[in-house]
């Protein structure tokens, strides 16, 4: 394959599709005199990627016409005091749907955190109830990098049936959901999984079999283009930020794919940035969208 054939799973554009189409539903129920949708976002601490992704995803609820609260902590806040936070949120009527940004300082168990929130209003869709509930292909709140990534796969028509799709990471925010999302009796769907993480012994043999692959290591540029085959359809779902004399932020966000040796082989590849990234927020801002109109709990 040529690589002028090579396609880009654009999410930037996806993504500001979808962020009309959200803005439109949300200037109809305006219209119509119905509530508007509210997140609330809580950040503990000031850690440059968690204070970035809080910021963004904030800033796209002003965008899409939500109302948003962000509910900020220091380093030092009690795990008593958080979880009445939550609590409290949880019995806030005008909340339609709440995050907490993670990670969390070590001394707050972020599991207490996650199993507090009602999963009614737990629109990272973290909570043991809704992860549940996706695992048995019922309705709930996924959470929003595998719905991005699900939603990427269906707007460009990537063929999922019958394939092959290797996972690589076993995170519980996306590696665990892909990899059940992706054999799901479903469209996108309906593969083969084949889940490799940092003790697999022949993830090179198990890649090379591959026809779609999702990387979500964390290990910036690590699938070469050696471990894979020709045609294949990779997302790249890396997001380490290494530091850059180039950019004005002093950081560059790198994935976990070597794009310039890998995208030459793929028949679609997701860049870094502007793939998957911002499907994520987009997908936050779908599942704030359904929590407010009640579309999936009463
Ligand atoms: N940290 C990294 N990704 C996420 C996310 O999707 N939600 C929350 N709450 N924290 C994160």
């Amino acid at each position: 394959m040529s690589e002028q054939q090579v396609k880009l799973l654009e999410g930037k554009v996806v993504a500001a599709q979808m962020k009309q189409e959200i803005a439109e539903e949300v200037a109809r129920i305006k219209k119509n005199g119905g509530k508007i949708p509210h997140l609330a976002a809580v950040l503990v601490g000031h850690d440059g990627g968690s204070e970035t992704y809080v910021a963004n995803k904030v800033r796209t609820c002003e965008e899409v016409g939500f109302k948003s609260t962000l509910i900020r902590y220091e380093n030092d806040v009690t795990e008593e005091e958080l979880l009445s936070k939550v609590i409290e949120l949880n019995n806030d009527a005008d909340i339609d749907g709440f995050i907490v940004q993670l990670p969390l300082p070590a001394h707050i168990s972020e599991q207490k955190v996650i199993e507090t929130i009602d999963y009614r209003k737990d629109v990272d869709g973290f909570h043991p109830i809704n992860v549940g509930r996706m695992s048995l292909g019922l309705p709930c709140f996924l959470s929003a990098t595998p719905a991005g990534i699900l939603e990427l796969l269906k707007r460009y028509n990537i063929e999922t049936k019958g394939k092959h799709c290797v996972v690589l990471g076993r995170s519980n925010i996306v590696g665990k959901p892909m990899a059940m999302l992706m054999m799901q009796k479903a469209y996108p769907g309906d593969c083969t999984v084949t889940v490799c993480h940092s003790r697999s012994q022949n993830l090179k043999e198990m890649c090379l079999q591959a026809d779609i692959i999702i990387a979500a290591l964390g290990v910036p540029e690590f699938l070469k283009g050696d471990m894979v085959k020709e045609g294949v359809v990779i997302v790249d779902v890396g997001t380490t930020r290494l530091p850059s004399s180039t950019t004005k932020s002093g950081y560059k966000l790198t994935g976990d794919v070597a794009f310039n040796e890998v995208a030459p082989k793929c028949s679609y590849i997701s860049p870094v940035p502007g793939g998957v990234g911002p499907m994520t927020i987009i997908s936050l801002m779908r599942n704030t969208l359904l929590a407010g109109k009640k579309e999936i709990y009463k």
